[in-house]
């Protein structure tokens, strides 16, 4: 009831004001009117859209490859290089300038390319910060600035660009935390903040981002847990915090992430064990990396059915026990158990090499720095068609 009173108020209102401008619309003549611009707003959408883009070269410091030149007033805005515009209302839709080896400063006017979709400057050297009037580009889906020189810290406006799907900063020199604000990106498939120098913790609000598929952490200062919202993530694909000095446990609902083929949490302070069921609750697992922790435990069983599993390292950590057979995973292409505490010292404790005879795939396998009794085998790298046939 409330709501639809208040949707009446509301036209009612819009009525008015109807009425007004209608009034001060007969007191202008039509010279007036066209210059006012209310006859087509259509002219100073596409003027602000040429300055906006005439700012953006105006910030461009170093541009070997001549691309800026076509930037001029020769041809329409919407035929210079890396230039997309919509076919009816001729705004600017795309601005895609990678790998051109760019460098520049990014002006704040791009925030008024308001019918964006896409900015992919990917792979130049555009320097500075990321300026927060990107915020107000409600359209765009893909925001890529990966491998650039870019400073200072990640704009929690960005939260306002409520159709991102991708936002790729990976390779830059992010500092500064995590905007929880990022959190209400309902849309977002895949960030990446991968080698960085962000700090502080992963926000819960990470958890909230229903749609996402890929979350790269790798390579920053991240510290604190892994936050259990995450385990709400059920579309992650590539979960990958690797290289940062995060603690605690990785919480149990994580395993239970079904889509997950890339799960690398390697060089971080991680504790805890894995979970024992981590192969048939993360059926697609490809790479499983917690390299350089502190999880001890046993490797459970169920590693048994790991089937697509093709990278498997598990060094530098505390686990104890034996290994399990791995006869059924024939993708296996890196196994990697060295220092740990695995093995009891005796005979046969290398058995499961020998499970790995199918493996055809079998690159590298490094087990040194654990109790394995027996033919102890002090090799890096072993070549397993060197002992086992
Ligand atoms: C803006 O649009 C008008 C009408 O479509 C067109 O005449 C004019 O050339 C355009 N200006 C620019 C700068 O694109
Ligand atoms: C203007 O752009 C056109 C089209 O790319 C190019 O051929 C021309 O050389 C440019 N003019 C100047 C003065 O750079
Ligand atoms: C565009 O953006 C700049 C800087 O963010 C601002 O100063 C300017 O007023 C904006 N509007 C237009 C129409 O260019
Ligand atoms: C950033 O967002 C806040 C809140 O929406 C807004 O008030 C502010 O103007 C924005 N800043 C810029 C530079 O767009
Ligand atoms: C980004 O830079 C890294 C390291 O410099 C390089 O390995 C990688 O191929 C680059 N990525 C792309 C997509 O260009
Ligand atoms: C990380 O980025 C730096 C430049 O910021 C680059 O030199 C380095 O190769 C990158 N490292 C990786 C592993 O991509
Ligand atoms: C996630 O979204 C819900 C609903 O919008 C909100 O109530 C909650 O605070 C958010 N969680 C976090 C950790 O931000
Ligand atoms: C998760 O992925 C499925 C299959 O691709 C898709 O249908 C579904 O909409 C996705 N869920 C969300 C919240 O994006
Ligand atoms: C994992 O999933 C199973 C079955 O879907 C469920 O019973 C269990 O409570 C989940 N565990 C966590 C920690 O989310
Ligand atoms: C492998 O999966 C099968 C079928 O789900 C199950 O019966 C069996 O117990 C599992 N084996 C191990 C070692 O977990
Ligand atoms: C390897 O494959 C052969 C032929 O399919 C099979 O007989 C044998 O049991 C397999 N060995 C292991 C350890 O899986």
């Amino acid at each position: 009831m409330l709501l639809s009173r208040k949707h009446m108020e509301a036209s009612n209102t819009f009525f008015l004001v109807y009425i007004e401008v209608i009034i001060l619309l007969s007191l202008l003549n039509f010279q007036g009117l066209n210059w006012c611009g209310l006859t087509s707003p259509v002219v100073r959408g596409n003027d602000t859209d040429q300055e906006a883009l005439l700012q953006f070269k105006a910030k461009i410091t170093g541009d070997q490859l001549k691309v800026m030149t076509s930037w001029n007033n020769t041809i329409h805005f919407c035929q210079w290089r890396g230039v997309t515009c919509g076919r009816k209302h001729r705004r600017v839709t795309k601005l895609e300038l990678q790998f051109l080896k760019l460098s520049g400063s990014l002006s704040p006017y791009v925030g008024n390319l308001s019918f964006l979709k896409e900015l992919n400057l990917e792979e130049n050297s555009f320097y500075n910060e990321i300026p927060q009037e990107l915020g107000h580009l409600k359209r765009v889906e893909t925001l890529d600035l990966a491998n650039n020189s870019i400073s200072g810290e990640i704009p929690s406006n960005l939260s306002a660009c409520s159709k991102l799907a991708v936002l790729d900063l990976r390779g830059n020199q992010l500092t500064g935390e995590i905007p929880a604000s990022l959190g209400l990106l309902s849309n977002l498939k895949y960030l990446s903040f991968y080698n960085n120098s962000l700090r502080g913790s992963i926000p819960p609000s990470l958890g909230n981002l229903s749609s996402l598929e890929v979350l790269a952490l790798t390579i920053n200062g991240l510290t604190g847990i892994i936050p259990e919202n995450l385990g709400q993530l059920a579309n992650l694909s590539y979960f990958l915090v690797a290289g940062n000095s995060i603690s605690g446990i990785v919480p149990a609902a994580l395993f239970n992430l079904s889509n997950i083929r890339v799960f690398d949490i390697g060089e971080n302070k991680i504790r805890g064990t894995i979970h024992s069921n981590f192969a048939t609750t993360m059926p697609y697992v490809e790479v499983f990396s917690i390299w350089g922790n502190h999880i001890s435990g046993q490797i459970p069983v169920s590693l048994f059915n790991a089937s697509n599993l093709n990278d498997l390292q598990l060094y530098d950590n505390r686990l104890r026990g034996n290994v399990p057979s791995l006869e059924k995973l024939d993708k296996l292409s890196r196994i990697l158990l060295a220092t740990n505490h695995l093995g009891h010292g005796r005979e046969g404790d290398l058995n499961f090499l020998c499970t790995l005879v199918n493996s055809t795939k079998l690159e590298l396998v490094y087990i040194d720095g654990n109790n394995f009794g027996g033919n102890f085998l002090n090799a890096l790298e072993i070549f397993l068609a060197h002992f086992c046939i």
